[in-house]
C-alpha cells in the first residue's frame, strides 16, 4: 500500500516515535510510507516525500516532528482547499493523521463527508482528547513543568516569595493539575474551576507564615472574568492564550491581596520541546504501529487509543466531539494536597 502520514497542530515529544512506529509496521507489510510536510498544509499543496528507514531509525529520542507541522485547517477555505486535499489523497491508498482535536477533527470530517481512507493517531501535550486515557506529549510536558516548579521553589524559598508558574494546556487543566500535584504546589488554578481568589490568598498567607514561601501553578486557560473579552483566534477559532498574560495577572492579584512579594515564570513552549520521556516514546511507538494495523483492517475513520494499558481504537468523531477536561474528583484530590 501507499500510505501518507502527517503531523498537525502544536508539536510535542512523541511525534517522532509515532512516525517511526508507523514506518516499521508499514515495512513489515511491504507498504511505502510518504511524509506529508507541515500538516494539512502539505495535503493542500502536495508537499510529499517518501520516507526511508534512514529517515526514521534514529528519531525515537528526538523532540518535535521530522515532518514539520502547521495549524492549517482546509475547511477554513473549504471550497478551494478541500478539493486540493482530495486530489492529493489520490497519491495514497490511506492516510495517517497524527494530531489533536483540530487535526483529527479535519480527518473526521474528510472521512464522514468524503469517505476518505484516513485513520488517526492522538497527540497533544494538553491531554484533552476524548476516547484515550493519555496522549503522548503530556508526560514530557509535565516532567518539564515539574522541573521548572522545583527550580522556582529554590529561588522562592531563598527570597521568601510566592512564585507563580504559568503552564500551557489550553482549555483543559491537566498540565497544571499534574504539575501542581506532582511538584507539590500550594495552590493550582484551572480553566475548569472558577478561581476563588479570596480563598487562595487566605491560604497563601497561612502557607507563608508556616514555611515562608509559596508556589502557585496556573493554567493559561484559567478564566478570570476581568480578562475575558475580545481575543485573537487561530484558524480553528481558538483564542491565542499566550496573549492573555494569566500568570502575570495571577501574580499581580496575589501580591495586591496578600502583601507578599510575588514573581511569575511562564515556561510556554519549553514544555513542548526536548527528548520524549520513556512513557511518551512507548505510547507514540504503540499508537503509530496501531495506525498501520487499522489501515490493513480497513478500519477507516478510527483513531488508535490507549485504554488502560491496551492499545485499542475509537471513532474519530467520538474522540473529537467533546474535550476531555478535569473533573471535580481531580480538583478534590488537588485540594487535599493544599496544606
Ligand atoms: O495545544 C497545544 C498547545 O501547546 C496549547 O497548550 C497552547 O495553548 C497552544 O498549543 C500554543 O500554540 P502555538 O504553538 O500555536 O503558540
Amino acid at each position: 500500500m501507499r500510505i501518507g502520514i502527517l503531523t498537525g497542530g502544536g508539536d510535542c515529544p512523541g511525534l517522532n516515535p509515532a512516525i517511526r512506529g508507523a514506518f516499521m509496521k508499514a515495512m513489515d507489510h511491504n507498504d511505502e510510507l510518504f511524509g506529508v510536510m507541515d500538516g494539512w498544509k502539505g495535503m493542500i499543496n502536495g508537499n510529499v516525500r517518501q520516507l526511508t528507514l534512514n529517515d526514521v531509525e534514529e528519531i525515537v529520542g528526538k523532540g518535535g516532528t521530522i515532518l514539520g507541522t502547521s495549524r492549517t485547517n482546509p475547511f477554513k477555505k473549504a471550497e478551494t482547499d478541500v478539493p486540493k486535499v482530495l486530489e492529493n489523497m489520490k497519491k495514497f491508498d490511506a492516510l495517517i493523521a497524527i494530531g489533536g482535536e483540530d487535526t483529527l477533527g479535519v480527518a473526521s470530517k474528510l472521512y464522514k463527508q468524503y469517505g476518505t481512507n484516513v485513520v488517526g493517531v492522538p497527540k497533544t501535550m494538553d491531554n484533552d482528547l476524548s476516547c484515550t486515557d493519555y496522549t503522548f506529549g503530556f508526560d514530557t510536558a509535565v516532567t518539564v513543568a515539574v522541573d521548572a516548579l522545583e527550580r522556582l521553589r529554590d529561588t522562592g524559598r531563598s527570597h521568601r516569595r510566592i512564585m507563580v508558574l504559568e503552564v500551557m494546556g489550553r482549555h483543559a487543566g491537566w498540565v497544571a493539575l499534574f504539575t501542581g500535584i506532582a511538584g507539590g504546589a500550594d495552590w493550582i488554578l484551572l480553566p475548569e474551576i472558577e478561581p476563588d481568589i479570596e480563598k487562595m490568598c487566605e491560604h497563601l498567607k497561612l502557607v507563608k507564615q508556616r514555611k515562608n514561601y509559596g508556589i502557585v501553578v496556573v493554567s493559561e486557560g484559567t478564566k478570570f472574568s476581568e480578562l475575558e473579552g475580545e481575543q485573537e483566534v487561530d484558524s480553528f477559532g481558538h483564542i491565542i492564550l499566550k496573549e492573555k498574560g494569566i500568570g502575570e495577572y495571577t501574580a499581580k492579584i496575589i501580591e495586591e491581596k496578600t502583601g507578599i512579594e510575588t514573581r511569575v515564570a511562564v515556561i510556554g513552549h519549553i514544555q513542548r520541546g526536548g527528548s520524549p520521556t520513556l512513557f511518551d516514546r512507548m505510547l507514540g511507538t504503540r499508537v503509530g504501529v496501531k495506525a498501520v494495523e487499522l489501515i490493513h483492517e480497513a478500519k477507516f475513520g478510527q483513531m488508535a487509543c490507549l485504554s488502560g494499558n491496551e492499545i485499542t481504537s475509537a471513532p474519530l468523531e467520538a474522540a473529537t466531539s467533546t474535550l476531555k477536561t478535569v473533573g471535580q474528583e481531580w480538583w478534590e484530590l488537588a485540594q487535599t494536597m493544599f496544606k
